[in-house]
């Protein structure tokens, strides 16, 4: 299991709270695919409760929880981050959009909330970065109510496999990008497969999961991907100020070498995992 992750999270988010919506956001930012739809796919295969309480688990800037909230229609809602910086940004958001979502700072790993608060927890775009999987699931179980149900969308398996390959490239035997590939392999080590998320599911006690994964080919503009998504985010945010130009230009140069005409073809991977709380 990976140490320092969730330093690392935390800086990432510090740095990039305020720009990450333009970067992901098909509704307050520039994205033709980004967390809308994404939330939609893992919403697409939710039971929806009668009277709801739901939580979004690892929320960002509320994105996902406002994707939530239209979809329900109704309903109590729920958010919560590890990143203060998030947190501020998705009231900021809700406030400027018009959601009435309750937003509170905590750590999947030891949840703000009683035991048995909600009957429907999603979460999307963030499992990947749970360094203890089984003990986040353990803790989102705890917060469920019998009978209730959970999904998460994350990154798993060969997710960005050819990015990551182009990383350790320009990484390799370079003393100054030691704090980047460490964080670069934190995400191989936190990309899991199928069966070992069914597992967890079962051992934590989820009954019914229904497990599958999503395979998609990307084909993206370097400079625009590099500068947009949370990945990258989270691997520069190691490196030291003085040295990124210098990283995000042999990083873009290498990937342009490796790109065809329509652009630099990368595996898009995305597993759904859904799980009930059994009644008894
Ligand atoms: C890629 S963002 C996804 C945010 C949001 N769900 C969305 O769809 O836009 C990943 C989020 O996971 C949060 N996160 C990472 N580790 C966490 C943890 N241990 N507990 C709670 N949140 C965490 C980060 O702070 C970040 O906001």
């Amino acid at each position: 299991m990976p140490d320092g992750v969730k330093e690392r999270v935390l800086e990432t988010y510090r740095q990039t709270a305020e720009t990450y919506d333009q970067g992901v956001s098909e509704r307050l930012g520039s994205s033709r695919w980004g967390i809308e739809s994404l939330t939609g796919m893992l919403l697409r295969e939710m039971r929806v409760p009668e009277n709801p309480v739901t939580l979004d688990i690892a929320c960002g800037t509320g994105l996902s929880t406002f994707s939530l909230v239209d979809y329900l229609g109704t309903g109590d809602v729920h958010g919560v981050d590890l990143s203060p910086d998030m947190v501020r940004k998705a009231a900021e958001n809700a406030d400027k959009l018009g959601y009435n979502i309750e937003f509170k700072e905590g750590d999947v790993e030891n949840l703000p909330y009683p035991e048995a608060m909600f009957n429907m927890v999603i979460s999307n775009m963030s499992f990947q970065f749970f360094p203890d999987k089984l003990k986040a699931l353990k803790e989102i179980h705890r917060v469920m109510t019998p009978g209730g149900r959970m999904g998460q969308l994350f990154g798993g398996g060969e997710h960005v496999a050819e990015l990551i390959d182009v990383c350790l490239f320009v990484s390799k035997d370079n003393l100054d990008l030691r704090g980047f590939r460490e964080s670069v392999q934190d995400v191989i080590d936190m990309h899991i497969d199928l069966e070992t998320v069914q597992r967890l599911l079962w051992e934590t006690g989820f009954r019914r999961p229904l497990v599958y994964g999503y395979h998609r080919v990307m084909n993206v503009k370097p400079e625009g991907f590099w500068s947009r998504n949370p990945y990258p985010a989270y691997w520069r945010a190691s490196v030291p100020e003085e040295i990124r130009e210098e990283l995000d230009a042999k990083v873009l140069s290498e990937m342009q070498e490796r790109s065809g005409t329509r652009g630099f073809k990368m595996t898009w991977y995305t597993i759904q995992a859904y799980g009930s709380k059994p009644t008894n």
